[in-house]
């Protein structure tokens, strides 16, 4: 597994064709930064002309199907992902796990689905703003990756977890970044027993509501391996602003 910060943009249910131009335009500006591992999950439409179109950046989903094929009418699975070109895909967002219902559980099968076709996997963790007032932030999380998390052989190295507390989601609020230190601390204790050795290498992303100008501060909290980015990952020049935060903090 890589240690370079990874910065992932989030598309979610946005992009047409016309897209293409700031995946275009990212993944050109992405090779000028080495020092950075980025990635776009754009809408499963895109998946194909993005790998197509770009060279340098990696490519995945937002989410799959935990079987590999089958009656499931409007859904994707792991190995079509893969088929269409994706390097990884995102499992467990918050939005999946509120709109769509998907529990722990779930979230695990598409996990180890993902991992069985050969993808990288991010699996997304993050408490409601109610269990972070309840003093439960924590204990939630922890929760979350004990019940959503693939285990076994291997797994350690294509895996990645982004905390993405639900209430800084597209808000433009964040934690304090005491708050982000302890939760990243905690989600790395929380590896390190289920993977044990393994468990140090994987990169931990923060997400919610990281800008160009939040960034630096947040990239450069121990334990933060990178952001998943949604709204500022639209426009190759806010995401690229994020990249350059990445690596300027490697710099410092
Ligand atoms: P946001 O979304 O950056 O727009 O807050 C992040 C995410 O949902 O992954």
């Amino acid at each position: 597994m890589s240690n370079l910060p990874y910065i992932v943009g989030n598309w979610k249910m946005n992009g047409l064709r016309a897209m293409l131009t700031e995946a275009r335009a990212i993944d050109r500006s992405a090779a000028r930064y080495p020092k950075a591992q980025v990635a776009l999950a754009p809408p499963t439409t895109l998946i194909f002309r993005l790998r197509d179109a770009c060279a340098v950046i990696g490519v995945g989903g937002q989410d799959c199907h935990s079987e590999e094929s089958g009656a499931y009418t409007g859904d994707v699975s792991a190995a079509m992902l893969k088929d269409a070109g994706s390097d990884f895909t995102i499992v467990g967002h918050s939005e999946r796990r509120a709109i769509h219902g998907e529990t722990d559980s779930t979230v695990k099968a598409k996990a180890e689905a993902a991992l069985a076709a050969g993808l990288g996997v991010i699996v997304c963790v993050g408490e409601t703003e109610d269990e972070r007032d309840a003093g439960k932030a924590l204990k939630i999380v922890s929760k979350q990756l004990d019940g959503s998390l693939p285990k076994g052989e291997g797994v350690a190295e294509r895996l990645t977890v982004a905390y993405e507390p639900v209430w800084a989601i597209g808000t433009g609020r964040v934690p304090s970044i005491e708050d982000i230190a302890a939760m990243h601390q905690s989600i790395r204790k929380t590896l390190d027993k289920i993977y044990t050795d393994a468990g140090s290498d994987i990169r931990i992303l923060y997400g919610g509501s990281v800008k160009a100008d939040n960034a630096s501060e947040i990239l450069a909290v121990s334990e933060v391996g990178g952001a998943l980015v949604g709204g500022a990952s639209l426009s190759a020049e806010s995401f690229l602003a994020i990249v350059g935060a990445a690596c300027a903090e490697i710099d410092d």
